[in-house]
């Protein structure tokens, strides 16, 4: 039977469908609401909004349950590596063995860049973002790459995806490499995706980079945590883009710039430098947890807190987990990871905390694990951008491919003026009672 919800305005009522998700979740479905009402809803930040029907990643935030295609991501970080789960996510299905190697030699094939494109590079400031340069870059890749077409045939569109995924990445060490004045190391062949970016980034003619398979492991788990994470808001970004049929590469680009905010994917970055702030000032949490809970203060402890989880994300567990391990295996210390513990201990059971289920998010221990691989500072979010890509990719995908495609637009409730009438510019700052001098 299907359920339906009734609302009631000015005594009539309407009956709107609910729709029921494969785990159970509930929406009621307003599409025709205006239609039949002349009414609207209002949500702002949209918290209560399901902009989409989606078959690829479920989140449960209350049981902090997070799956790719029905896997928990507990297993892909455990067996998986990231080019599988980008297959995974991409293709709904895991790869059989041959899949994969297609696939990786799809990557491997698309992993150069234009010459050309380092001319831009050569000219963005030496002070520039890195993630600024990422979304002008794939940006960029459309000029170079202007094959995808609004209709095209499957080959292409994969054509276009490992593109994405491997030049990308490329771009990322180039813009490192560049901005040490270094020479550019270009991907190998040889190299598995992820021990590429390392060689990549790190090896040098008077310094050969050895590749550590931990970093490498610690790598594809950093990335498969983040290859997903349903409608947050740089997917958001990429799909309500898409929307107007924009090719594919700026969708991204448009996605990448979401990312990079500090309330999003450049909290990786701000968690650094907080726990960084607390260690220069002796270590002590108790005065950074005070301006947190202080309402006239707009600091906020980052890397702590979800607008969907409101119980532990199950990704800052395993990064922890990856922490502890990776730092053990390279007989390392962070001090920055002791001010972590110190940190998560005094938080979880602080009240202001507890009553608003404010938890360890993704970002909280990634940093840490990004310094142990090397990764400097000014890189976090690039590396997180990486790792969306899958999501990216497979959600923009899902959206062109969806029958009930539209173009995303939302409506709003106008408190401005009321209608008034133009005035000429010689006559605006007078007193609208003043009688015009004779
Ligand atoms: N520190 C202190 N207080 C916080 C924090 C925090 N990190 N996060 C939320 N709160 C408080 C707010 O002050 C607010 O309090 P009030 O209800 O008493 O006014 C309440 O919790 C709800 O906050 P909102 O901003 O409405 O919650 P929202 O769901 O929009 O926030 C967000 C989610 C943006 C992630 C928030 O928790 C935050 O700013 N966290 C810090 C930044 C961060 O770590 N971002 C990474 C998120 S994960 C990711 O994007 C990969």
């Amino acid at each position: 039977m299907v359920k339906t919800a009734k609302l009631v305005i000015d005594g009539r009522s309407y009956e709107l469908p609910i729709v029921t998700g494969s785990e159970g979740e509930m929406a009621i479905d307003i599409s025709g609401l205006r239609k039949n009402t002349g009414l609207i809803t209002l949500d702002p930040g949209y918290a209560n909004t399901g902009s989409c029907e989606s078959n690829i990643t479920f989140m449960d935030g209350e049981k902090g349950i997070l799956r790719y295609r029905g896997i928990p991501v507990e297993q892909l970080a455990e067996h998986s590596t990231f080019v599988e789960t980008a297959y995974l996510l991409i293709n709904d299905e895991l790869p059989t063995r041959k899949d994969l190697t297609r696939f990786s030699v799809m990557l491997n094939d698309h992993s150069l860049v234009h010459e050309d494109m380092r001319a831009f590079f050569e000219n963005f400031p030496k002070r520039a973002h890195p993630m600024g340069i990422l979304s002008s870059m794939v940006n960029a890749l459309r000029a170079f790459y202007p094959e995808l077409r609004e209709r095209t045939d499957e080959e292409e569109i994969n054509i276009t995806f490992a593109r994405l995924l491997s030049k990308v990445r490329t771009l990322a060490a180039m813009s490192y490499k560049i901005s040490l004045g270094h020479k550019v190391v270009y991907p190998s062949h040889k190299l598995s995706y992820c021990a590429n970016f390392l060689n990549m980034m790190f090896d040098s003619p008077v310094r050969p980079y050895i590749i550590d398979q931990e970093l490498v492991k610690a790598l594809e788990v950093f990335w498969i945590l983040h290859a997903d994470h349903e409608q947050n808001c740089s997917t958001a970004a990429v799909r309500l883009v898409g929307s107007a049929r924009v090719n594919l590469y700026a969708a991204i680009s448009a996605g990448i710039s979401a990312l990079w905010g500090p309330l999003h994917g450049g909290a990786n970055q701000a968690v650094v430098e907080m726990l960084k702030g607390i260690s220069d000032s002796g270590g002590d949490p108790a005065p950074f947890l005070s301006r947190a809970r202080d309402k006239n203060d707009p600091f906020r402890l980052m890397g702590f807190g979800h607008r969907v989880y409101k119980t532990y994300d199950p990704r800052a567990r395993i990064m922890k987990k990856t922490c502890n391990k990776i730092l053990k295996t390279l007989k390392r210390k962070d001090p920055l990871l002791d001010v972590a513990w110190r940190l998560e201990e005094a938080a979880v059971k602080d009240p202001y905390f507890i009553d608003h289920n404010l938890y360890p998010n993704v970002d909280f221990y990634s940093g840490i694990v990004l310094r142990a691989i090397g990764i400097p500072l000014d890189m976090f979010t690039v590396m997180f951008a990486i790792g969306r890509l899958p999501g990216w990719i497979s959600q923009w995908k899902e959206s062109i491919e969806d029958p009930k495609w539209k173009l995303h637009r939302p409506r709003q409730i106008y408190l401005g003026s009321r209608e008034k009438n133009y005035i000429p510019i010689e006559d605006r700052g007078k007193d609208p009672t003043s009688k015009p001098r004779s």
